[in-house]
């Protein structure tokens, strides 16, 4: 979109947000991690999560992008002072590690479509998935991945986005919904919808402090917050926009997407293993291979993967894309740089970054190594802190012009709009900050600084 002209309509604005927040989130993380971290017990934490934070934090960036009509670092630096435009530059930096590691699954994505054509992966799933997740055809694949994002963004066609998005979001709902009612026939089937739809709250109390953090984690990676989307994207927003209207509507979209990923995913891989075992040992690959084997049982099972990959390979392309726009949109604004060299250095710096996740991602179904280093990295630490920083500058320091700036557009009057922005400041903050105090003793954990504290099962 060139320098400042608003979306030409305000569904062109919720389809561009859509198309960012529906992606690999949704379809790839959110099953595995409902399916690792408890099952019912995940959704429910990040229902709430979903609502009661991620929700807030997505209303303040839209404030901060609309009322600036900045990118993220300019914007915070507008109302903030210099020393605030560091919340917008975690942001940036958030955007470029996640890429990083998200354009190798994309390379998968494209592996899949390839083999579903061929039927390469109808014989053993598993195996297919050990064999092309890391090495140096996923390598050739994530960089086919970011070739293409980079592509589009030096071009500056994201408008077209627009368009693969309106035809995306629906088709992607229509197959899962089609996949779903045939995973419901399946022999087995009801363990896994037991595992995911009711929750066992007695396991929950006891393993809360790695389920919250992986849950708010999820819940702001699949909103695309805390990496400076959101804002740049709303700063193109017109004043007579509802933002919790629009917020709400994006919420809502894409939380069904992953909802329905999970009700697919999780019973099929309890038709081939017990309960404890999808816990155990559910990892990066799980989506791929439960999928795959959906695909080696249906009739037409080529044709039906080949148009499942596509189209999420179109989701992940659109999330992918706001991702690098945001850093070549910063970057193209604030030097001289045009836009075409700062996508390819930028794009292939992303590319290097995530060469140790093409190589190590996942080798066994748990799938452990660098890929999921560079998760929960951001998960933990990158996402949470830069997202507290966006709450703690809107809810505290810029709370009038918040409040304010929400009730444009809306029915809201300023004693509504401003116990919202209350909320944001205490509970809504109080949250993340523990999240963020048990996300990083989980890291440390994990990186065996901490010794693990006793888990019950
Ligand atoms: N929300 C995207 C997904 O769930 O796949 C990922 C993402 C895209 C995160 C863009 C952040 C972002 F700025």
């Amino acid at each position: 979109m060139s320098e400042r002209e608003t979306w030409s309509t305000r569904a062109g604005f919720i389809l561009a947000a859509v198309g960012s927040a529906v992606g690999l989130g949704n379809i790839w993380q959110f099953p595995f991690q409902a399916a690792s971290n408890g099952g019912a017990a995940f959704v429910v934490v990040y229902l709430a999560a979903v609502l009661c934070i991620g929700f807030p934090a997505m209303l303040a960036e839209f404030v901060v992008g609309r009322s600036t009509e900045r990118n993220p670092i300019d914007a915070f630096r507008e109302l903030g002072g210099n020393s605030w435009s560091v919340v917008g530059a975690l942001g940036v930096f958030a955007a470029f590690w996640i890429l990083s590691f998200y354009s190798v699954v994309g390379g998968w994505v494209i592996r899949y479509i390839l083999g579903s054509a061929q039927g390469a992966y109808f014989a053993d799933p598993g195996g297919y998935f050990g064999a092309i997740s890391s090495g140096p055809g996923a390598l050739a694949l994530h960089a086919v991945f970011m070739a293409l994002v980079v592509g589009v963004v030096a071009l500056g066609v994201e408008d077209g986005i627009e368009m693969g998005t309106k035809l995306m979001v629906p088709a992607i709902v229509v197959l899962l919904l089609g996949l779903g009612a045939w995973v419901a026939t399946l022999d087995g089937a009801a363990a896994g919808y037991a595992y995911y739809l009711s929750p066992d709250l007695n396991t929950l109390a006891d393993n809360i402090g790695s389920v919250l953090p992986a849950a708010v984690g999820q819940a702001f990676f699949t909103l695309s917050l805390g990496m400076g989307a959101m804002v740049t994207y709303a700063s193109y927003l017109g004043d007579d926009d509802s933002l919790p209207v629009d917020g709400g509507l994006i919420v809502g979209l894409n939380t069904l997407v992953g909802l329905l990923a999970g009700l697919v995913v999780i019973p099929i891989l309890a038709t081939q293993v017990s309960v404890e075992a999808i816990r155990e040992t559910s990892g990066a690959g799980a989506v791929f291979i439960s999928l795959a084997e959906a695909f080696g049982q249906l009739p037409a099972g080529r044709v039906l993967g080949v148009v499942f990959f596509g189209v999420l390979l179109l989701a992940a392309l659109s999330s992918a894309i706001s991702l690098l726009e945001v850093v070549v949109s910063f970057v193209t604004r604030n030097t001289g740089w045009d836009r075409k060299p700062a996508a390819g250095v930028f794009g292939l710096a992303v590319f290097l970054l995530g060469i140790p996740t093409a190589f190590s991602a996942s080798l066994t179904y748990a799938g452990t190594g660098a890929l999921t280093w560079y998760n929960d990295l951001a998960y933990n630490l990158l996402l949470p802190i830069s997202v507290l920083g966006v709450l703690v500058f809107v809810g505290w320091l810029r709370d009038d012009h918040a409040t304010e700036e929400l009730t444009k557009g809306t029915a809201l009057g300023r004693d509504t709009a401003g116990t919202w922005i209350w909320a944001m400041r205490t509970v809504v903050i109080v949250a993340v900050v523990v999240t963020l105090f048990l996300g990083v003793q989980d890291l440390l954990v994990a990186a065996k600084v901490l010794a693990d504290p006793v888990v019950a099962v």
